[in-house]
């Protein structure tokens, strides 16, 4: 059992952390998590690179054709574990905490973050100096040593313009001017904000990081996915309309008038919290891996689900599930992968209590059969949730 500190940050408050670190700079915690011992193995890693569903690399600097780096995706064939060399590469696996709950349970000690900020905790195993080279991330991480030592390097902030190493298949610093050097061993906590240049290598042969890595869409994505969820609302009859439109100079001139016209009906649509709320929700709960959301094998009534409840189930959050609240004038709502669902004000705790704790009996519940089990019932069916004794 992971045995998790009163505070992960040493000294330093959550309150202050927020304040001074956050999407700041960087933070180093000493032995953060005292007589850390990983719960996974390189070896059970190296078979979760087996799975078709697991996405997972290996970077090797030096690759087998000459070339300076070498990118191969998974999944891997277990033969080639055997033919790595000595030193010099990393095997990385993508959201090991959606498939272990032993790794998963460390989540909670971030719990002074938004859970919808989580992405996944990524983990990466590299005999000596293996590394992923000098680069740059867009989102915010903590970087836990669990296993062997890791010499990090940080470098200053950079971005999208800073220089890149042409003709390979990874993003790597052309320049980097170390500004900061800590040597991670097992219990070390390193917080990097993004776009923050660092630079990782392994110092023993059994180095194994974890990486819990935050979701924060780009602007792109976050107009995108609104605009598309404003869109689907919206009807035919809805449209650019000029009733006030005057006799131009120029027949084909689009003047500042029409300009005028369709930027109020875009900020018109736009500019409504109810809608943003409803689609945020909806957007950060989305999990990282759709076909992840694996629904039940048996479908679930709503009563066969009360009867269960009521004779002592627990109704549990899937790993790799998703879940949020908002609760605003306009109501409660919960949203769970990718979904949004009206909650009644009577069972506002018991949904309160299933998103903080990630469980539920009917303990909490008020009313069983009111129109949250309705709601409970549907994310049964479709994998959000599981019921067991
Ligand atoms: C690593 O674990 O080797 C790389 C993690 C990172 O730099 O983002
Ligand atoms: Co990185």
């Amino acid at each position: 059992m992971l045995q998790l500190p009163e505070c992960l940050l040493g000294h330093i408050s959550y309150e202050e952390f927020l304040r001074d670190y956050w999407q700041k700079k960087p933070l180093f915690i000493k032995n953060a998590i005292p007589n850390f011992e990983s719960p996974i193995d390189e070896h059970e890693l190296a078979g979760m690179a087996l799975e078709e569903q697991v996405e997972s690399r290996l970077v090797m600097e030096k690759g087998p054709n000459g070339e300076n780096w070498h990118l191969e995706n998974g999944p891997f064939e277990e033969s080639r574990f055997s033919t790595l060399p000595k030193s010099h590469w990393t095997l990385l696996v993508q959201a090991v905490d959606h498939y272990v709950p032993e790794v998963a349970a460390l989540m909670e000690a971030f719990d002074f973050i938004p859970s919808w900020r989580v992405d996944d905790i990524m983990i990466s195993f590299a005999p000596k100096e293996g590394s992923v080279g000098p680069h740059l991330d867009y989102y915010d991480v903590f970087l836990l040593q669990a296993q062997g030592t890791r010499r990090w390097q940080l470098g200053g902030f950079a971005d999208d313009n800073t220089p890149i190493v042409e003709g390979v298949p990874l993003r790597i610093l052309r320049e980097f001017d170390v500004e900061e050097e800590f040597v991670c061993e097992p219990g070390d906590l390193l917080y990097l904000p993004p776009q923050l240049a660092h630079y990782g290598v392994s110092q023993t042969d059994d180095c194994m990081t974890w990486s819990v890595g935050f979701r924060a869409p780009s602007a792109d994505e976050i107009v995108t996915s609104l605009a598309d969820y404003i869109g689907e609302k919206m009807c035919e009859d809805d449209r650019y309309g000029d009733p006030d439109l005057e006799l131009q100079s120029y027949n084909s001139q689009i003047g500042p008038d029409a300009i005028a016209r369709v930027k109020t009906l875009v900020l018109e649509k736009l500019n409504d919290d109810e809608t943003i709320n409803a689609w945020f929700g909806r957007y950060m709960t989305q999990p990282k891996y759709m076909d992840q959301l694996i629904p039940s094998e048996e479908t679930v009534s709503e009563s066969n689900l009360s009867e269960n409840l009521a004779s002592g189930a627990v109704l549990n959050l899937t790993e790799g599930s998703r879940l949020a609240f908002s609760d605003t004038e306009s109501g409660f709502i919960l949203f769970a992968d990718g979904e949004g669902y009206p909650i009644e004000a009577q069972d506002k705790d018991a949904i309160m209590h299933l998103c903080e704790q990630k469980h539920l009996t009917s303990h909490e519940l008020f009313s069983p059969l009111h129109k949250t089990i309705v709601n409970l019932t549907e994310l049964v069916n479709r994998g959000t949730l599981y019921l067991s004794d």
